[in-house]
């Protein structure tokens, strides 16, 4: 039986964080051994906002690199980097000419992405989902796992694929409708610096975030400063009443989210070993378990960038494999919206 295909992809804009590595990364590992999988660097996403021409292919590496030390198996995997096929513009010009612009005017990452430029938003932006459908379809994916931030675009994805389905390819359709792939945990890491607001490469502070290649001293710094409130006793579901009530602690659920995921131990487990806890106490056993849990990750991501020559090789064949597909998925696109083809 042929393995279902998953894609999914994160741009090379500054370093990764828990969020990215929680909510996206950790569930691609996971799940590697069950299906064929694509996962991109997504470079042309992250000229979207201002950008610097000196880093981003560096920061390419540096995310690639990453894939790798989180654990991505060549065996299960091609890891590759979006600019090197050039299908994935070109599917996007014409995906264009199938979207209504009121669709991507109503996404949500779009106007906050929007209001945090200022004067300063290019039409790419706008078309960013468009970008990401183009990312998808191509690969024909059953299966994008993304954090949850991520969702409206994997519908509007599903919405512009049936879209063009049923505008051009009535018979026999050329896009497959893939399916977001959302973990129950981790799937919203909040910043440490303000529980109501996600963990974000972008936030102004760094004390926001940890990254993945944090050195253990800064780990320990951000979480000693990181925010929690006058509670004593740490539990999950004092914070489960709905933001903006009196017992609302979205602090502290972040933080117990963050133990019980760096740990590997059960929510119950955490839940028992916490409830009588106060932050002084907590705060220790957060630090270890982060620092314990990153510690591999940052050996691999070192042994990884030693060889550049290595990571040349397997970015080159991750891009022959994926753009085999992604051609004769452009193919069928192309034929199906009446385009001359010469040599067909
Ligand atoms: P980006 O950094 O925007 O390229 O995001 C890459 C991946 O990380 C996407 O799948 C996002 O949904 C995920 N992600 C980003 N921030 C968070 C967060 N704070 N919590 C959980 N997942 C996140
Ligand atoms: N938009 C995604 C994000 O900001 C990144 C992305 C681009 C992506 N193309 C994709 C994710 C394709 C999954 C599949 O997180």
């Amino acid at each position: 039986m042929t393995k279902k295909r998953v894609l999914s992809g994160i741009q090379p804009t500054g370093n990764l964080h828990l969020g990215n590595y929680l909510g996206s990364i950790r569930n691609w590992v996971e799940h590697q051994h069950n299906y064929e999988n694509y996962f991109c660097v997504v470079d042309l996403h992250a000229i979207t906002a201002p950008h610097d021409p000196q880093t981003l292919a560096e920061n390419s590496y540096t995310i690639a690199a990453l894939y790798l030390a989180c654990g991505i198996s060549l065996e299960h995997a091609s890891i590759f980097i979006q600019s090197h096929i050039p299908a994935h513009s070109e599917l996007t010009w014409l995906l264009n000419c199938v979207t209504p612009l009121n669709w991507l005017q109503d996404m949500i990452q779009f106007k906050e992405k929007a209001i945090k430029q200022g004067e300063n938003v290019n039409v790419g932006l706008l078309d960013y989902p468009v970008l990401m459908a183009a990312d998808i379809l191509l690969y024909q994916a059953d299966e994008v796992p993304v954090g949850e931030d991520q969702k409206q675009h994997l519908e509007l994805t599903r919405d512009i694929a049936a879209r063009f389905n049923h505008q051009f390819a009535k018979k026999q359709p050329v896009f497959k409708l893939p399916h977001a792939l959302i973990q129950a945990d981790g799937a919203r890491i909040m910043s440490l610096t303000d529980g109501t607001r996600k963990m974000s490469k972008s936030d102004p502070s760094d004390l926001s975030r940890i990254n993945l290649l944090d050195s253990p001293d800064l780990i320990e710094k951000k979480i000693k400063k990181c925010k929690t409130d006058l509670e004593r006793g740490l539990t999950f579901e004092a914070s489960l009443q709905g933001r903006g009530s009196a017992n609302d602690r979205p602090e502290c659920r972040n933080l117990l989210t963050l133990y019980m995921l760096m740990s590997g131990k059960s929510k119950e487990t955490v839940a028992a070993e916490c409830q009588d806890l106060g932050w002084g106490q907590f705060k220790p056993l957060l630090t270890e378990a982060t620092i314990e849990h990153l510690r591999p990750i940052q050996a691999k991501y070192q042994e990884v960038m030693t060889d550049k020559t290595y990571l040349a090789s397997i970015l080159e064949s991750g891009r022959d494999r994926a753009a085999t597909i992604a051609d004769r998925t452009l193919a069928e696109v192309k034929s199906a919206l009446g385009f001359s083809q010469v040599g067909s």
